[in-house]
């Protein structure tokens, strides 16, 4: 569990983008503690409403910005999104078909837990250090 904290490697030095990411680690825990403490159900219905606007505000900002700095590995970032909204509506659909329950909450946790070790850390962190190499210019 002490895995899912914030992570130097991570920032990007946009405020709205890194809040972002702090929040998305922040309800990683919460799912996870929920589950340990037989609250499971509430916290999932708090995450999915929460991943709705994470796949759609925070992709949009994450990309947006990709294509401001011209980062050059933007297409497999895209995708990798694009699979996590997929992912999203999968369980969001299953959620709305059979309400919430235990194997659900399970389910999403162990995929949001992947998500964080395979995109925030690698995906992220990536295009994070290449922004700090090639910093937006404000012109001047
Ligand atoms: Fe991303």
């Amino acid at each position: 569990m002490g895995k899912f904290v914030w992570n130097k490697e991570l920032e990007t030095g946009i405020e709205e983008i890194d809040n972002q990411h702090r929040e998305l680690i922040k309800r990683i825990e919460s799912l996870d503690l929920a589950i340990y403490g037989g609250k499971a159900k509430v916290e999932l219905v708090m995450m999915i409403e929460y991943l709705e606007s994470y796949v759609n505000e925070h992709f949009d900002a994450e990309e947006s910005l990709m294509m401001k700095i011209n980062y050059p590995d933007i297409s497999r970032h895209i995708s990798e999104h694009k699979s996590f909204r997929e992912l999203f509506a999968r369980i969001k659909r299953e959620y709305m078909e059979k309400g919430a329950n235990n194997y659900l909450a399970m389910e999403l946790d162990r995929e949001v837990r992947k998500w964080f070790e395979n995109h925030l850390l690698v995906t992220d962190t990536a295009y994070a250090s290449y922004l700090r190499e090639h910093p937006i210019q404000t012109g001047g």
